[in-house]
């Protein structure tokens, strides 16, 4: 629960590398009731490719942002662009067949050809940089998964190479090379994109927040102000699907966070992205800031609101920079979410079977650069009714008992523990014992659990920590100073709005004299 920043080298505050790009344009809210033939929910990778790919085939669209543009898992991801997903090809082959498994990587490799023509089409300068992606062990247990997943390779025919051996002073036990992947800046690349949305016309809307779909007349979006679009097709690209229909993709999927900082170091990089199969996840890759090569490192994944003190896992990647890899500062640091799905295979497709005209795209397991890109490139395919053959793969209804049965159980059963245990989690504070810059949850004199965090100045901010989705207790997030669910990855900010969903409302706030006084009277404003 303490909220101190403890190493002098990590900047107070989080901030993405990426957001700190500001050509991005301002964008009005929607503060009127428009009709459009496609409304795209959501304005990261999968929303503005798809955007742009739909105006680019003569359709009108409008995109709606509850946030600003980009400032989603978008804008703050690692942008490595590969089709090496970490450990998959073997689980996929066992679990889904060697022809789904051949098709996940092909799909993601078109995604990263699609990224690499658009940037030569438009000639977006983007950073963009071809480099082989490196998968790496570090013991021997998972020095045998990479032996199979080289088999995997093997079968797929995807060209790699196992080695002994990395670039780094890293004693590894092997490693899997995936040649002619490549990085660039995602916020830099789709800003290009956003510019050419807006020249083909598209309406593009931020601080717009999509909170309810009607079918019966026509597909229609209402926004939190009762602003409605009306459109042939409703596209939710907002990560956790905005409207979850009868999908049930709560129960689905799961979030994890994981965590970056750029570092400058002594070492010259010897170019390459590298991560490691072990846990705790090491991931790698150079970005050039302010003229001077940094490197990214990135890990520490966990289930959001299920870590006890998320500074620790900075801090954690910050001694395995120093350790190995000669880092002298930090410039940034920023961390974000993902989901992933019980087969480890994104959503992308009908939001239920015979629902033609809802579509949705999530949960990209933090490989969203090429899965969101394909999902675009899906989605856009759906809508204009071309053959896409990898439509069945992507099916957002699919069921494999194999991994599915087993997840399912394990994600739910998660759930109920965490809902059990928030409830049990409480203590009795007074607010002069609760430092600044700190948050505690407290228990109320009626048995009630809240949430009180002092802010630098001393302000005391309390909220009702039963999250709004479906009553799971939310935890402090010190990092980023939010309050983050440990059921399905909702994010409340200190004063207790919404992050992101699936959760709809804010927390309830309090009045922070009820902690001292202790009753039930003084709560509420
Ligand atoms: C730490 C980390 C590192 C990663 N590194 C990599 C990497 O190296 N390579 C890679 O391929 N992938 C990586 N990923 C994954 C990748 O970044 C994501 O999968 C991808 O950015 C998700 O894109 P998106 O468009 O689905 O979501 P987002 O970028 O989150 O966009 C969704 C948008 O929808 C908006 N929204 C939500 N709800 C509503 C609503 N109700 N109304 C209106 N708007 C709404 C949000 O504000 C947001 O802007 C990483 C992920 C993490 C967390
Ligand atoms: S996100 Fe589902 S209960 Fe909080």
């Amino acid at each position: 629960m303490v909220n101190k920043y403890r190493q002098d080298k990590l900047p107070e505050s989080s901030n993405s590398y990426w957001t700190n790009y500001d050509e991005l344009p301002i964008f009005p809210k929607l503060n009127t009731d428009i009709h459009v033939d496609a409304v795209i929910v959501g304005g990261g990778i999968t929303g503005i490719t798809t955007a742009y790919l739909l105006t680019n085939a003569g359709l009108k669209v409008a995109l709606l942002e509850s946030d600003r543009l980009l400032n989603g898992t978008t804008g703050h991801t690692t942008a490595k662009i590969t089709a090496q997903h970490d450990l998959i090809y073997d689980e996929l082959i066992r679990n889904i067949g060697i022809d789904r498994a051949g098709m996940y990587y092909e799909s993601n490799m078109e995604a990263l050809n699609f990224i690499k023509k658009t940037i030569e089409l438009h000639e977006i300068d983007c950073d963009f940089s071809p480099q082989d992606a490196w998968l790496y062990a570090t013991t021997e247990k998972y020095q045998e998964k990479i032996e199979k997943e080289a088999i995997a390779y093997e079968k797929l025919n995807i060209k790699g190479s196992l080695v002994d051996s990395i670039p780094f002073g890293i004693e590894v036990k092997n490693a899997l090379i995936m040649s002619n992947q490549a990085q660039f800046h995602p916020v830099k690349y789709l800003t290009a994109l956003v510019k050419q949305i807006i020249s083909k016309g598209a309406q593009i809307f931020e601080q717009t927040t999509a909170v309810d779909v009607k079918t019966r007349i026509q597909p229609t979006v209402y926004t939190s102000e009762k602003f409605s679009v009306t459109a042939d097709y409703i596209l939710a690209c907002s990560h956790f699907p905005f409207y979850e229909g009868i999908g049930l993709y709560s129960a689905r999927m799961h979030a994890e966070r994981s965590y970056i900082i750029a570092a400058k170091s002594n070492i010259k990089y010897p170019g390459g992205m590298y991560l490691s199969a072990d846990e705790p996840k090491r991931s790698l890759r150079s970005v050039t800031i302010n003229d001077e090569e940094m490197i990214l490192i990135g890990g520490e994944s966990h289930k959001t609101g299920q870590s006890e003190d998320t500074l620790k896992h900075y801090e954690a990647l910050e001694v395995f920079g120093k350790h190995h890899l000669g880092l002298e500062a930090i410039s940034h640091r920023w961390s974000a979410q993902d989901l992933i799905t019980i087969d480890k295979v994104p959503y992308v497709g009908k939001i239920t079977q015979g629902q033609d005209r809802i579509l949705i795209a999530t949960s990209y397991r933090k490989w969203g650069m090429t899965n969101g890109t394909h999902a675009a490139i899906l989605l856009s395919d759906l809508v204009l009714k071309r053959k896409n053959n990898y439509q069945d793969l992507y099916r957002p209804s699919r069921f494999y008992p194999i991994p599915s049965i087993k997840n399912l159980i394990v994600q739910n059963a998660n759930v109920v523990e965490q809902l059990i245990k928030g409830k049990l989690q409480l203590s009795h504070i007074t607010t002069e014992s609760i430092a600044n810059d700190e948050a505690v949850a407290i228990l109320t004199i009626d048995g009630e659990r809240k949430g009180a965090y002092k802010d630098k100045e001393g302000k005391i901010h309390i909220v009702d920590t039963t999250c709004t989705h479906i009553g799971c207790e939310v935890d402090w997030n010190s990092g980023e100073r939010s309050w983050d669910c440990p059921c399905h990855g909702s994010r409340f900010s200190y004063t207790g709005e919404v992050l992101e969903g699936p959760a709809e409302k804010p927390l309830q706030k309090y009045d922070y004299k009820m902690i001292d006084n202790l009753t039930s009277d003084d709560s509420g404003y």
